[in-house]
């Protein structure tokens, strides 16, 4: 019998990566690693995307650059060969598993910044964050000669901006959506999940519990809709709301009232871990 994962290779450096014979199809799925049943999906989707003769390339690399400092960088899982086993379950036939100085001279001076999307919801909490994703997402595309590349919806604002970088900069690259993976109880799935108490994760499903109150809703008021969520979200005396704000889906600017492509966004601490979730509304 073949075993289809035994064929997976894992490369380190970017010449390699560039050494590499170049598929009908390659799809990319950047990552961080710790991965997870949302990334599993993501490689699902992206092995359709491929085709049968296509190829599905997975990168792992917890990024500097978009860690803002004080935050969890030092402490954000990294869990090598667990991750590599799950790639190859997964079907995944590329593993880019690049280090910090081979994806960062010293001496860098060139970044990717998006200067307008950048500056609201996680962007406004973040600083830096944005410019940190786009840089390494636009080396992930050049390193890996993608044709195609997923994105979760769980992280909207970066899929809104990842999108506008492609536009803007002109990649030959094809972005494709992926749809928020959850827990039983409505959670997203998220590698931060994992920092969270078993008193904190029971309580964190208030978060998608408000989402889907605001949805229930109908066509209210921001102050309304916002005001409701809160109120949910208040339930659980563990969650401290960062914010929560409702939006253009494409511009991310605030509206007044849900209306069609309405985004209702929301960030919320539960001790040191950040959550966000989101939810189209109208
Ligand atoms: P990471 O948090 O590892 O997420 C990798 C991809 O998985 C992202 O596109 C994210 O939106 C998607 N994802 C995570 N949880 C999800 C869920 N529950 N449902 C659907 N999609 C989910 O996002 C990053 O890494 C980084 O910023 C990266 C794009 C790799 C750049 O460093």
């Amino acid at each position: 019998m073949i075993d289809s994962g035994s064929r997976m290779r894992i490369i380190t450096t970017i010449a390699e990566a560039q050494a590499q014979s170049h598929a009908k199809c390659r799809v990319i799925v950047p990552t961080m690693g710790a991965l997870h049943k949302a990334h599993g999906e993501m490689v699902r989707v992206a092995r359709k995307h491929a085709g049968y003769d296509g190829e599905v390339a997975l990168s792992i690399f917890v990024n500097p650059l978009q860690f803002e400092p004080g935050s969890d960088y030092e402490r954000y899982p990294r869990l090598e060969k667990t991750d590599e086993e799950f790639c190859r379950n997964a079907g995944v036939d590329l593993l880019f598993r690049p280090s910090v100085a081979e994806m960062y001279a010293d001496d860098r001076t060139v970044f990717v910044e998006e200067t307008s999307l950048s500056n609201t919801l996680e962007g406004k909490s973040r600083p830096g964050h944005f410019r940190g994703v786009c840089t390494v997402v636009a080396k992930l595309f050049n390193i890996l000669s993608a044709d195609a590349a997923l994105f979760g919806e769980k992280d909207f604002q970066q899929l809104v901006i990842v999108r506008r970088m492609v536009r803007d900069l002109n990649f030959k690259i094809n972005i494709i959506a992926v749809p928020t993976v959850r827990e039983e109880d409505g959670l997203a799935f998220s590698s931060r999940n994992q920092y969270l108490n078993p008193e904190e994760r029971e309580q964190a499903a208030a978060l998608h519990k408000a989402l889907l109150a605001a949805e229930n809703a109908g066509n209210k008021s921001a102050r309304e809709i916002v005001d409701l969520v809160r109120r949910v979200i208040s339930e659980a005396p563990l969650g401290r709301i960062d914010y929560v704000e409702l939006v253009d889906a494409e511009t991310l600017r605030p509206i007044n009232t849900v209306r069609t492509n309405s985004l209702l966004a929301v960030a919320v601490f539960f001790g040191k871990t950040r959550l966000i979730d989101n939810i189209r509304l109208g």
